[in-house]
């Protein structure tokens, strides 16, 4: 499992020490202000528990994909402000993120202080894993301590080549880490009883192997969003203009016989909010499956609001990754949000898989009546594919570098 091998924060002495904290603060703006501070306040725990033991830290994160350009709309500058606020203490925010200047800083930080380097992806470097500009980044550090959930997926400078430049003892896993591994890792070490999964989104192709990996584990897959016209498409329902990928109907097939083979309930909508363009102001209902000609689905209908419903109350165990229609748009977020809500009703273990469900979870105001809503997106689908993410297995002892 993922969380063996693995060294934990607490495990270390940093009086005094230098401590570099890969952190995803890849937040959302609104101008120059944070828009939601979720990651960061996430990542809390880990800072405050390395300044209590007189740590000096050097926080790093990517923000956005600024291609390797000093992009000042991506600049952490709002982000060290608002980590600030949180912290109610000074923080720095370097300009660059490695150099003599921000040596300087480091030299002159004092016990308990905190420097945010400037975006690690100014520097094309980073995402090239580049083992030159990751030895200069952690060239002061005494201890590696990744905490970025978020970007454990990547295997960049800062995620993953870094690590390699401290031995065991001075390389550890933060607390977000720690939790996101201790909620995620179970979900897939053992079968469940009335174990299910939600998944919604557009594409099949994003989500064909986290569905592969779940068939079997789960007793049922409920499919929502885009994704579930290709599944329908495959049995032959008329779909109307949704969203659709036609190279993906035979693999849709060849899921659906997998899911039977090894005992996986698949639940498809069985009826549908639509509508002629997702611009349109209301939805329609439709009687039932069928999609008529000149409409496209953007939600699941009632019926199958209900059905889902019912599923997510009989379930001890629910992983929810992917919201089942277009729900920034008010005509069409009817499902997403009942299912956000069934699931916060539910007394199951629940974990919800980060990136959209996890907003529409937090716009219902029920992000607090679930087990545990991950900070990663990409990274708790990926771990659900049973993939190894090179953030974490940076960490390990035994772990062999490329
Ligand atoms: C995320 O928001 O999913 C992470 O921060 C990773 O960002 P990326 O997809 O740009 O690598």
């Amino acid at each position: 499992m993922e969380l063996s091998g693995i060294k934990y924060i607490h495990d270390f002495d940093y009086t005094n020490r230098i401590v570099f904290v890969r952190v995803d603060f890849n937040v959302p703006l609104k101008g120059k202000e944070v828009a939601d501070d979720g990651r960061i306040r996430a990542a809390l725990p880990t800072i405050n528990a390395l300044r209590e033991q007189g740590a000096k830290l050097i926080l790093a994160s990517h923000l956005g994909r600024p291609k390797g350009q000093r992009v000042p709309a991506l600049s952490m500058i709002p982000i060290g402000k608002r980590l600030a606020e949180l912290l109610e203490s000074e923080v720095t925010v370097a300009d660059n993120s490695v150099g003599d200047g921000v040596a300087r800083v480091i030299a002159t930080l004092p016990k308990g202080g905190v420097l945010l380097l400037e975006n690690l992806r100014f520097n094309a470097a980073e995402k090239k894993g580049d083992p030159n500009f990751a030895a200069e980044l952690v060239r002061k550090a005494d201890y590696y301590i990744n905490d970025a959930f978020g970007t454990a997926h990547r295997a960049h400078a800062s995620t993953y080549t870094a690590a390699k430049f401290f031995d065991p003892d001075h390389r550890a896993a933060g607390f977000l880490i720690a939790k996101e591994l201790e909620n995620l890792g179970p979900l897939l070490s053992a079968k469940k009883e009335n174990f299910i999964a939600i998944l919604g989104g557009a594409k099949v192709s994003d989500k064909i192997k986290v569905i592969e990996n779940l068939l079997g584990k789960v007793d049922t897959l409920l499919i929502g969003g885009a994704m579930a016209y290709t599944f329908l498409l495959a049995q032959k329902h008329p779909i109307g203009t949704s969203l659709c990928e036609e190279d993906k109907i035979s693999l849709a097939r060849k899921l659906l016989l997998t899911a039977e083979r090894r005992e996986t309930r698949i639940i498809l909508p069985i009826d549908h909010v639509v509508a002629s363009s997702i611009e349109a102001e209301k939805g329609i209902i439709t009687e039932g499956i069928a999609i008529e000609e000149e409409m496209a689905g953007f939600d699941i209908g009632p019926k199958t609001i209900e059905l889902f419903e019912k599923e997510i109350r009989n379930a001890k165990t629910i992983f929810w990754n992917g919201p089942s229609g277009v729900f920034e748009r008010k005509p069409f977020r009817k499902g997403t949000f009942a299912i956000a809500n069934a699931i916060a009703d539910s007394s199951a273990f629940s974990v919800i898989g980060g990136g959209d469900s996890a907003s529409a979870l937090r716009a219902s105001g029920r992000a607090d009546d679930v087990s545990h809503v991950s900070t990663g997106g990409g990274a708790s689908l990926e771990f659900m594919e049973g993939k190894i993410l090179p953030g974490i297995a940076a960490l390990r002892a035994g772990y062999k570098f490329d």
